[in-house]
């Protein structure tokens, strides 16, 4: 049977994840919900006229959803959702400024795919996303792996790009890994790094390289201030969509993405930026990878800062 995957949230995130995943051509259907009357079947009907020029035939579904839940009986089914409502980032504003406001959103949405996908793989991005992934988990009641976030695949990814650009090579030749939170206590991991195969540390100074990790750490931050209104969408929703194809392919993809850890690297009980093996179940494995005594403190460091706050959204 063929695969089906909603993205719940119709603004530039969920749009643009729609897009993508619909121009992958796997999706049997991509389901687009927002609360604002309209905004999913328009964008919908317009992504389905561009089948015929881009060449896919996945087709798209918007439904827009009342306050009570009208409208989610169109997830049924779903195999994964991407859960994308929620309030962006204005300039100047931390993502943790965002918590009060997107845990209630989120967790009436998880509410909802609780109810109508109580299959699903929920694949989170909604900010702060750390928090935001252990309140989907509890509001769903799905077991941890299941419900994962998408943050590191996209700090990765901007850690890639900071250094092609920085070296002026391809980002094909660049491979950098990020893990622990999506804020302040992001971990990029130098010591994983490399250029061509060999040792970012051999490439560059250890000053240009806290240089390049210090943009990582503030890259969503530096595209909200030039934007000035909203956040990121391109990259980040080439993330999501990439995780949520790998779910859905059951392909055993291994990714930087917000994970329940359970004695990797011996810390326990939080959800956290990790490598994982993703497939059909959601997180099949965390892969724990060999981090330097200094890069070891920080993911540590990281658990803690993020357990705190994810203790405080089991009462939101
Ligand atoms: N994890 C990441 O790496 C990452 C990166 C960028 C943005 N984000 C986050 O993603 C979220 C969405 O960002 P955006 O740029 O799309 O914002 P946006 O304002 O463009 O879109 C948000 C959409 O959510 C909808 N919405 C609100 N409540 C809803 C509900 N109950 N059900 C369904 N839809 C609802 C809104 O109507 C709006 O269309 C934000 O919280 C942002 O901080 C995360």
């Amino acid at each position: 049977m063929g695969k089906k995957v909603t993205v719940v949230g119709a603004g530039f995130y969920g749009s643009t994840t729609a897009q993508r995943l619909a121009e992958y051509d796997f999706f049997e259907t991509v389901v687009l919900t927002d609360i604002i009357e309209g905004k999913p079947e328009g964008l919908a009907l317009d992504l389905n006229q561009s089948r015929p020029i881009e060449g896919f035939e996945t087709k798209v579904v918007g439904v827009t959803t009342g306050a009570n839940g009208e409208g989610y009986e169109a997830i049924e089914g779903s195999d994964v959702v991407v859960v994308t409502a929620g309030l962006p980032r204005k300039p100047g504003m931390s993502r943790m400024d965002l918590l009060e406001v997107n845990a209630r959103i989120v967790r009436g949405v998880a509410e909802n795919i609780a109810k109508y996908a109580p299959s699903a793989v929920v694949i989170v991005v909604s900010n702060p996303l750390d928090e935001m992934t252990a309140l989907t988990q509890l509001a769903t009641g799905f077991p941890r792996n299941r419900v994962l976030g998408q943050a590191g695949v996209l700090d990765t990814a901007r850690f890639t790009n900071n250094v092609a650009e920085e070296l002026g090579v391809p980002v094909g030749s660049v491979k950098t890994l990020t893990l622990g939170s999506h804020g302040d206590t992001m971990v990029p991991v130098p010591s994983q790094c490399t250029v061509d195969g060999q040792p970012l540390t051999g490439a560059l100074s250890p000053e240009k390289i806290e240089e390049l990790v210090v943009r990582t750490r503030n890259g969503g931050a530096e595209v909200v201030a030039l934007l000035k209104t909203g956040s990121a969408y391109y990259a980040p929703s080439a993330a999501a969509a990439r995780m949520a194809r790998a779910v859905a392919q059951d392909s055993g993809e291994v990714w930087p993405v917000c994970a329940w850890v359970d004695g990797e690297y011996g810390i326990s009980g939080v959800y956290l930026g990790v490598l994982a093996e993703l497939g059909a179940t959601g997180v099949r494995r965390v892969v724990e990878t060999p981090l330097t005594d200094t890069e070891l403190a920080s993911l540590k460091e990281a658990a803690e800062a993020v357990r705190a706050k994810q203790a405080d959204v089991a009462s939101m």
